[in-house]
């Protein structure tokens, strides 16, 4: 990735030559190239500010060594760049955001001072390419310079490669909207304080559980504004899919089969219209087949005031003992993007016996949002057919280090 950077303050950016962005530097995984503005203002005093027009405090930024530093900026490379203007009136940075910019070939920043740039320059450069202004939170700093450390640290990191250990990156503060779980490693006990029993459990399902719960209660508590309204759902799966808050986690049995076969067509409809399929077996099964699946597969169901709201199955691969199945993820439409599927994944990942080092989904090859979705969560495409037709295989490592486990995806409405 490519990022050029103007500012009147070069040497304001040199700690991106420190750490793990100087180190991605060095490597040739960013390039980063820093431009000093005045090198474009021509006259004696290489001044790049003038009295606002319309009166007021304060200088503003002149068009013309903005122009033609962003137009040599634009004029080097192929392509051009997506230009950001740091400034406390734009959109709101975020780690999705963050994640967007990761993707892109080339961003260039311009850090304003004083009271802003002209805002010519902002409408020139949106007819060459994309330009955003970017905020970086509700207050006011001097400078773009230190909202531009922060973004390209953001973006940076997320660039492959740049993190020695991407599965770091799955399960971190924003990834899915709640904040990290808390951290702790040696010794287990340090100035009487002891580490949460649980996690020197070995049992990783209950880690997992524990870790969903801690994260919801920490947004609840420190960022109610990242909750969804039905907080009280997040909250009941927080708790670990427990018999919790009118939120019931079971083994499903053949009492439970009628009610699920109708959420799984419900479920599965969007999937079926997408792959252009509705041949597909959860369209096609019926209730004795859906029973007789209890018999291979652990199938879990989660209900709401007695409603069946949920569901996941998971087993040991018939032809890979080393390999367990994920399939039949869904969520009610209606309660779909409050953390049910994410954390009905994350149970049934956490099921996978110790034998199990894989874990395996699949998806309808045009179920876009599905396969997004596990790529989130760590899952990587198998390369070729899925196993059924229109379908494509998904599969990543266990992971069971007590530090971090098996990556949760965002809720799902329908897989497997
Ligand atoms: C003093 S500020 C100008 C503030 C401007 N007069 C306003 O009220 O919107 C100078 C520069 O600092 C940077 N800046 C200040 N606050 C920022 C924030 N919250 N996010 C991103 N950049 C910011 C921008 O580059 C801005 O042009």
């Amino acid at each position: 990735m490519r990022i050029d950077i103007v500012s009147i303050f070069p040497d304001y950016l040199t700690p991106l030559d420190l750490s793990l962005i100087g180190k991605a530097r060095e490597d040739g995984l960013l390039d980063v190239r820093v431009h000093d503005l005045r090198d474009f203002a021509h006259d004696r005093h290489r001044s790049v500010d003038d009295t606002p027009y319309g009166g007021g405090a304060g200088m503003v930024m002149r068009p013309e060594p903005w122009g033609e530093a962003l137009d040599a900026v634009a004029g080097s490379g192929d392509g051009v760049p997506h230009l950001l203007v740091p400034g406390p009136g734009g959109v709101p940075f975020s780690q999705a955001m963050a994640r967007d910019l990761a993707e892109q070939p080339w961003l260039a920043f311009a850090c304003g001072r004083y009271e802003g740039i002209d805002e010519r320059v902002v409408e020139d450069s949106a007819t060459r390419g994309p330009v955003t202004v970017v905020s970086l939170g509700d207050y006011v700093l001097n400078g773009g310079e230190v909202a531009v450390l922060a973004m390209v640290e953001a973006v940076a990191r997320l660039v492959p490669g740049v993190i020695g250990n991407a599965a770091s990156l799955i399960e971190e503060s924003h990834e899915d909207g709640l904040l990290e779980y808390p951290v702790y490693t040696k010794p287990p006990v340090w100035r009487e304080r002891e580490v949460p029993p649980v996690l020197l459990s070995g049992n990783h399902a209950a880690i997992a559980s524990w870790r969903q719960q801690q994260r919801l209660s920490r947004t609840a508590y420190r960022r109610p504004d990242l909750l969804h309204a039905s907080a009280t759902l997040q909250a009941a799966v927080g708790e670990g899919l427990g018999d919790v808050a009118g939120l019931r986690l079971a083994v499903a049995t053949p009492a439970d089969a009628p009610e699920l076969l109708v959420l799984q067509r419900a479920c599965w409809v969007p999937e079926a219209r997408a792959n252009e399929s509705f041949d597909i077996p959860p369209m096609v099964e019926s209730l004795e087949e859906l029973r007789s699946s209890f018999d291979g597969w652990t199938t879990w169901v989660v209900r709401t005031a007695g409603r069946l709201v949920g569901s996941v199955r998971g087993r040991v691969s018939p032809a890979d003992p080393a390999v367990w199945e994920t399939g039949r993820l869904m969520v009610a439409p209606d309660l779909q993007g409050h953390g049910l599927g994410r954390a009905l994944l994350a149970h049934n990942e956490g099921c996978a016996p110790d034998g199990c080092t894989t874990l395996w989904i699949n998806t309808g090859s045009r179920s876009a949002g599905n396969i997004r979705m596990y790529r989130k969560a760590g899952y990587r495409l198998t390369p070729g057919p899925g196993r059924f037709p229109g379908t494509v295989d998904l599969t990543r490592l266990v992971v069971r280090r007590q530090s971090r486990t098996p990556g949760p995806a965002r809720n799902s409405s329908s897989s497997g």
